[in-house]
């Protein structure tokens, strides 16, 4: 069956790399994490936000993702798959999640004061370990849009709240703020995007060996959105985080590594680019099925060279 996170991050923390965090939504894109991470090797977070619940149905995709585990064995290699709510905004939200056979939450209070972000962490991590289920908490806020939130400018992490954070809510993992961001347009062209990785030191160094988690962690592959423009497409101009630097970030305590957008512009880029070429077609599959190809290569490569999960399941 599905699998908390906690065992995958002690070893992704002791082995210096990060377990993969994909949102999905919909089959094609659950089935190309799933076959790229067993081609690769590599456990795995499937993660469903309030979004892709609101729009897929929260028990589809539960079942979709417990069927996952099955699909990996049958595929000849069974991973540990996580099944974790992304940006969960409510107690009611994550229990609701918990209760239905999450194996893994996000509460995230990141944008309520600290002691409301405390409380709230901490009521949802009471409830959760009664289930075995593992919770992810945040301090700090990133730019970018997630959801209905969106905030213009980096709010990074306080390393003087990290310990007192993760021992009065005892989450099982700290996402922080060091300078990603979400969604597509994180950064202008010839803006120098820097990971903070200073603030990541100083934080490792009051809770060494705690699960840190990056989210906002796509890199817009510059290829994918000349792609998309080339095929009626009219997405502005934006860079990500290198994926260097989050190789690097991958090798300290960073453990969890979420990316979404750079799927969704592979997806866009394959299909546009069928429709385009072949304004015949009308079968789904066949515009369906070479976004999916391209959403596993993406997931394979980022396997590999960002994440360093290859070969660790
Ligand atoms: O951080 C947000 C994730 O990319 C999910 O996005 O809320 O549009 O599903 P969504
Ligand atoms: P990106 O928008 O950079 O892919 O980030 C995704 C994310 O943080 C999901 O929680
Ligand atoms: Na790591
Ligand atoms: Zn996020």
């Amino acid at each position: 069956g599905l699998v908390n996170s906690r065992e995958l991050f002690k070893k992704a923390v002791q082995g210096g790399y990060a377990i993969p965090a994909y949102n999905f939504n919909n089959l094609e894109q659950l089935q190309a994490i799933i076959m790229a991470c067993v081609e690769t090797g590599s456990p795995v977070i499937l993660q469903v936000s309030k979004g892709a619940r609101n729009y897929a149905n929260q028990t589809l995709l539960r079942h979709l993702a417990q069927g996952a585990v099955e699909y990996a064995a049958e595929l000849g290699h069974a991973i540990p798959i996580v099944l974790h709510l992304d940006h969960g905004d409510s107690f009611e939200l994550c229990k609701d999640c918990i209760e239905t056979g999450f194996s893994s939450v996000m509460i995230d209070g990141s944008h309520l004061s600290y002691e409301e972000n405390v409380k709230l962490t901490r009521q949802v991590v009471e409830y959760a370990h009664q289930f075995d289920v593992t919770v992810e908490g945040e301090l700090g806020v990133l730019a970018g849009i997630e959801d209905e939130v969106s905030a213009e400018t980096h709010t990074y992490t306080q390393p003087d709240e990290v310990e007192d954070f993760v021992s009065k809510t005892g989450v099982d993992s700290l996402a922080i703020s060091i300078g990603t961001s979400h969604g597509a347009f994180k950064f202008k062209p010839g803006e120098d995007p820097k990971i903070r990785l200073d603030i990541l030191a100083e934080i490792e160094r009051r809770i060494p060996g705690f699960p840190i988690v990056l989210h906002g962690s796509s890199s817009v592959p510059q290829e994918l959105v000349r792609i998309i423009n080339e095929h009626g497409g009219k997405l502005k101009d934006a860079i990500g985080i290198s994926e260097e630097q989050l190789r690097e970030a991958a090798k300290s305590a960073v453990c969890k590594i979420n990316i979404d957008s750079d799927g969704r512009l592979a997806m866009t880029a394959a299909i546009r680019k069928v429709l385009d070429e072949k304004p015949e077609e009308f079968d789904p599959r066949k515009y369906l099925g070479p976004a999916r190809d391209s959403l596993k290569e993406l997931y394979k490569h980022k396997n590999i060279h960002v994440l360093g999960s290859n070969d660790q399941a």
